[in-house]
């Protein structure tokens, strides 16, 4: 009985030292220490052995028992410690490996032009208004002195959505919107900066959704002057303290007189290059006094109250400032275009 024991100790020490996992670990402890195992069917024998050896094999059982469940619990902390260590080992993070960069997003080109001009009228006084961008066909035009039928609404090809409802062709219907709000009462001193629609087919200069900066001052004794002391300041500040001004006579049916403001052109100092087209000035904007018309459809004296207003293209600004030959640029998205313009303030 003593060497069945001792076989069996010897048999199981054997698988124990072999198992390769805990499942098998587990297999041996049922099979060997288990209530039907082989030590217990030795035991089973005890019956026949005299009383003095009884509790000698006893023991001996115990022994091997014990040392055989001592062995599982020794290998199962092995396995174990194997298994979390496998598991570290495949699970390694390589901390020294390069991060995913995360670009820097920043203002749109046009955004940053419209900030810009923005802050330099605010820092002159004006405040920023806004205006829906479908219009009401009173606005938009007939406000502003041009009636139905009128040639000159010619000048700007409108997406009409109604007879009497359009997308506004420019930023001018702020103006009288911003006038009738003020009950006939100055001094009104806005610029609105906003999306504008017109029915152009896109190319290199053309687009039919852009952007325009209107600027409305209007009070008692504002002055052509004043209009023109105010856009050479404007000039200055965005294009250089060497650049110059003009105006030239034009004609808006809501201003008079009109005119267009040119700056004379940096590339070639105003002794005439291709870019401005030989004649040393480039076009800017649009502008004049306020039509007495206008002011009175709005509610104004304009015997005692006169003003000035003007017109820009933001995207045609930051084309002559930055050197951009396509309008298209600023819708189109092209992060190589607009990773340009990522200078942080
Ligand atoms: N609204 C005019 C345009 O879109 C520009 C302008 C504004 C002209 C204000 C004069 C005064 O062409």
């Amino acid at each position: 009985m003593q060497e069945r024991l001792k076989e069996l100790q010897a048999e199981a020490l054997e698988k124990v030292a072999q198992a390769a996992d805990l499942k098998e670990l587990n297999d041996i402890r049922v099979s060997y220490l288990g209530k039907k195992g082989p030590i217990t069917e030795v035991l089973k024998g005890m019956g026949k052995l005299s009383a003095e050896e009884r509790p000698k094999m006893g023991a001996l059982a115990n022994e091997v028992r014990d040392l055989i469940s001592g062995q599982i619990e020794a290998k199962q902390n092995e396995l174990e410690k194997a298994a979390v260590e496998a598991k570290l080992a495949a699970e390694t993070i390589d901390v020294t490996l390069p991060g995913r960069p995360v670009r820097e997003g920043n203002h749109h080109a046009l955004t940053r032009i419209v900030e810009e001009i923005e802050d330099l009228f605010i820092g002159m006084g004006y405040t920023v208004a806004e205006g829906p961008e479908v219009e009401k066909d009173y606005y938009n035009f007939e406000a502003l002195n041009l009636p139905k039928g009128h040639p000159a609404r010619d000048m700007q090809d409108s997406f009409y959505i109604t007879e009497e409802i359009l997308l506004r062709t420019h930023t001018s219907p702020v103006q009288a919107r911003t006038m009738e709000a003020r009950n006939g009462k100055g001094p009104v001193k806005i610029i609105c900066p906003g999306k504008v629609y017109r029915r152009d087919n896109d190319d290199a200069t053309h687009s039919h959704q852009f952007t325009q900066i209107e600027g409305l001052v209007v009070d008692e004794n504002i002055r052509l002057s004043d209009l023109k002391g105010t856009l050479d300041v404007f000039a200055k500040k965005m294009f250089g303290e060497d650049r110059e001004i003009r105006l030239r006579p034009s004609f808006f049916p809501f201003t008079e007189p009109s005119v267009e403001m040119d700056i004379s052109c940096k590339m070639c100092g105003g002794k005439g290059c291709s870019t401005c087209k030989g004649t040393g000035w480039i076009e800017i904007l649009g502008a004049g006094m306020v039509h007495p018309n206008v002011l009175e459809m709005a509610g104004y004296d304009s015997k005692k109250y006169t003003g000035f207003a003007f017109g820009m293209g933001p995207e045609r600004i930051a084309m002559l400032k930055y050197g951009v030959d396509d309008i298209r640029h600023f819708y189109t998205n092209d992060i190589r275009f607009l990773k340009q313009f990522s200078v942080t303030e």
